[in-house]
């Protein structure tokens, strides 16, 4: 059986679902990788020919070879069209906004595996890329901040004085916002956060920052899956009036709030920009899914207000190297779930396998299932 490894062709995607180091450890597949699909990500041709890869000159062919296809992004018409019938395709997928490609792929009978969708529990915890990219996802934004705000981050006490630390608030405590304010701390900036789960309050303040608690109770916060649930008008309006008072103190803003299934609900309002100090900073992760600010402009960075206002995609993309590491990691650790002794089996008793799979021997399963809105992984919600 042949396992391929295309090059990735979403625009700006610059990760590989497959790395060298994994190679090896993949017994019983032949493993053809397309010429160039690790280059972006700093993997040489050489490096995969090393471990045993053999090189395909381009997609189409890849594509037509492969039993088992490993991607980082949902497959574009053509790479779905180039996919052989009953093939394996293991990838980010996104159902909520890739129906058609799901009834494609259905129609050409692939067993569509969606890292989206493996139920995020514990056994499943090497396979979560979802936490893997939004960890890189997170850092990146503190990164971000830090480079577009006109001042440093740590309190320094210089012969010219001393210079107080930046101050920034992170809105949305899940895998990103977590580590947005464990490297906002770590490069010394004051840090605040808030989020709509109570539970989040101490791991917020294990990362050294403090719990921003808001005058206002959220009903029933928290789905069993440990996901935030959506509220009532009224609770977001009161909620954008009190955000934007913390706001109004912060250097920069990092907003990760998402919904599962939903558009991102909006907790920066146009007033709480304006009230913001001159040349603070938004960098709000919730982009891809509309955005937690309401004047963020999804794919870019605006100035409005006086504000720069970054809602760029897929940040894990922009450090593919590590980013493709830890999916690489995650993916191989899956693939593993259906790999008994060199030989490939769908066992459709194990809750990992059943309750990621999207689409298998010619029916759509999504949306059966509700599939949690990827965070900054590229993908676009309807
Ligand atoms: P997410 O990306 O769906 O949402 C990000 C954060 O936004 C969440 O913390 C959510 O509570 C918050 N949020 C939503 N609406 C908000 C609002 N109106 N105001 C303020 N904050 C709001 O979340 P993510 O990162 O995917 O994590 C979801 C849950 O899954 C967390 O409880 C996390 O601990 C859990 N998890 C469990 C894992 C496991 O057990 N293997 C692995 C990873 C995550």
């Amino acid at each position: 059986m042949i396992l391929g490894i295309p090059k990735e062709i979403t625009e700006n995607e610059k990760r590989v679902a497959l790395l060298p180091e994994a190679l090896s450890k993949i017994k019983g597949l032949e493993i053809r990788v397309q010429a160039g699909a690790g280059e972006a990500a700093g993997f040489t041709n050489a490096a995969y020919q090393n471990k045993g890869a053999v090189l395909v000159p381009d997609a189409k062919s890849l594509y037509e070879q492969s039993d088992v296809v490993l991607k980082v992004m949902p497959p574009e018409a053509s790479e779905a069209s180039w996919m052989k019938e009953g093939a394996v395709l293991i990838s980010f997928i996104y159902p909520h906004s890739h129906a058609d490609l799901l009834n494609s792929l259905a129609s050409r009978k692939v067993s569509v595996f969606a890292m989206d969708l493996i139920p995020r529990t514990s056994r499943a915890q090497f396979m979560d890329a979802l936490s893997s990219q939004a960890t890189v996802a997170g850092y990146k934004a503190a990164v971000l901040a830090i480079n577009s705000l006109p001042k440093i981050f740590p309190m320094l006490i210089t012969a010219a004085g001393t210079i107080s630390p930046a101050k920034v608030f992170v809105i949305g405590a899940g895998v990103a916002g977590l580590q947005a304010i464990a490297t906002a701390h770590r490069m010394g900036a004051s840090v605040e956060a808030y989020d709509l789960r109570p539970v989040v309050k101490e791991q917020i303040e294990s990362l050294g920052a403090k719990f921003v608690s808001l005058p206002l109770e959220a009903q029933d916060a928290q789905t069993s899956g440990g996901y935030a649930k959506a509220q009532s008008e009224e609770f977001y309006r009161k909620q954008q009036e009190f955000l934007a008072k913390t706001a109004q103190n912060a250097d920069a803003v990092i907003t990760t709030a998402l919904v599962p299934g939903k558009r991102a609900p909006i907790l920066l309002s146009e007033e709480a920009v304006k009230g913001m100090k001159p040349a603070s900073v938004i960098v709000d992760l919730a982009a891809e899914q509309g955005g937690n600010c309401a004047l963020t402009e999804p794919g870019k960075t605006v100035v409005k207000h006086g504000v720069t206002i970054h809602g760029l995609f897929n940040l894990p993309s922009l450090i593919p190297s590590q980013s493709s590491l830890m999916y690489s990691r995650n993916i191989s650790a899956f693939l593993g779930l259906m790999l008994k002794d060199g030989k490939m089996g769908i066992d459709l008793n194990d809750d990992l396998l059943s309750g990621s799979l999207a689409a298998h021997n010619g029916e759509v399963l999504f949306p059966k299932k509700l599939a949690p809105v990827p965070v900054a992984a590229g993908g676009k919600t309807a």
